[in-house]
């Protein structure tokens, strides 16, 4: 399609794989495999010298579609489909990483990112630094040596730390090491770290890109020689694939992004307002509000706030920490209890029992993942009723 068109137009009416049939929505190839005409052109694809859809491990016209789509709403040269957000994490560093490299991380992950970089990749003989992601002078000391990869959550899971993306890209790229940015919390709308200096973007499409919590999915994007030629292989032959169907399912969801994250930024910051009001709150982070250490820099390199708030509630009299966050979360009667987030029904999640349970007593206390922690992620239903709900649980 041609450039004058905006973005948004081109992700919903780009031919993007449209077959003979001209069919409006894009089409499901669910199919394991592809037919070679001869014994021949099979061995022309598997020496290279032939491009066709061969297997659907290594690629699919609906994975392409949804690779596309991906690539197109971010600006990257190359999108590459994944299982998972974890499968995309993992591909990200078993293919660029071996034995004796360095890694340096921000502190404030994900829990199963953590276990990766904490737990299996030393096992590998990689040598891990972490480091705490908000302060730019921890990452100034820890990038003074050449490091392959640099790796961070902004904002993170669950007490949205930021990490500066323009500033810690440019102190890794002095020291020959690759960006690579979880962005999942912020979501291709709300924060664009390609533009800052990463060079490679990783999402769990299980969360705001379907939006709607039915399937996994992952995505990477970046430069196209580093996704074609150092991901790409490793994804071809060890099978993080994604199903041709959980990529139709996402492709169609892309076209309702912006949409959905627009009115999504929009409820939560109602309910952060309302939060924000409340005696019973201890604390409240949220990117964009006027109380977050990090104003400055959200406002900077974020779109809007986004759909996530963390808060902190004041323990009851009668109650420990725990059981006052409990008792709030078993209070909700529409705010469903989930690990998830990002889907339109709105979730709430404990960090400390759930998500981040795995976590050592003193890395949980480092990271302020307290026991009176809830986390909300804010759905496409009434602001109204949603702040009626948190209203009676309080
Ligand atoms: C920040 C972040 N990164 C990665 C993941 C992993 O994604 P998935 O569950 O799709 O493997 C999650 C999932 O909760 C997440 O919150």
């Amino acid at each position: 399609m041609k450039k004058k068109y905006s973005k948004q137009t081109k992700l919903i009416q780009s031919d993007f794989n449209r077959s003979n049939f001209n069919e409006t929505s894009e089409a499901l190839f669910l199919t394991s495999g592809f037919i070679y005409r001869s014994a021949e052109e099979a061995e022309q694809c598997f020496l290279e010298k032939k491009k066709k859809f061969m297997y659907s491990r290594f690629s699919n016209p609906t994975i392409e579609t949804f690779e596309k789509k991906m690539a197109e709403l971010e600006g990257a040269e190359s999108c590459l489909a994944t299982s998972t957000g974890m499968s995309a994490v993992f591909s990200i560093f078993m293919s660029q990483l071996k034995s004796g490299d360095r890694l340096v991380s921000s502190k404030a992950l994900f829990g199963s990112c953590h276990y990766i970089i904490t737990k299996i990749l030393p096992n590998f003989g990689i040598n891990v630094v972490m480091v705490d992601g908000h302060d730019n002078d921890k990452w100034k000391e820890a990038l003074k040596v050449k490091t392959k990869l640099v790796f961070f959550e902004t904002p993170s899971n669950p007490c949205l730390d930021l990490v500066d993306i323009k500033s810690v890209s440019n102190m890794a790229h002095k020291v020959g090491a690759k960006v690579i940015v979880d962005n999942v919390f912020a979501t291709p709308i709300n924060q664009k770290p390609l533009e800052l200096g990463a060079d490679i973007i990783m999402y769990s499409a299980t969360k705001h890109i379907d939006g709607q919590g039915r399937v996994l999915g992952g995505a990477i994007l970046g430069k196209k020689k580093l996704c074609e030629e150092i991901i790409k292989p490793f994804i071809r032959n060890t099978g993080p694939s994604i199903s041709p169907f959980n990529a139709w399912l996402l492709s169609k969801s892309l076209d309702t992004l912006e949409l959905r994250i627009n009115q999504q930024n929009i409820n939560t910051k109602k309910v952060v307002n309302f939060l924000e009001a409340q005696n019973s709150i201890e604390s409240l982070i949220y990117p964009w509000s006027k109380n977050f250490s990090q104003i400055r820099l959200a406002k900077k390199q974020m779109n809007n706030g986004g759909s996530i708030i963390s808060f902190r509630l004041k323990k009851k009299n009668n109650l420990s920490e725990k059981k006052t966050a409990f008792d709030f979360i078993n209070k909700l009667k529409i705010i469903k209890i989930s690990n998830n987030l990002g889907d339109c029904k709105s979730l709430v999640t404990h960090p400390y029992t759930t998500t981040h349970q795995k976590l050592e007593k003193n890395e949980k206390r480092s990271l302020r993942i307290t026991q009176n922690l809830i986390r909300l992620s804010i759905g496409l239903e009434s602001s109204e009723d949603l702040i009626d709900d948190i209203k009676q649980a309080l």
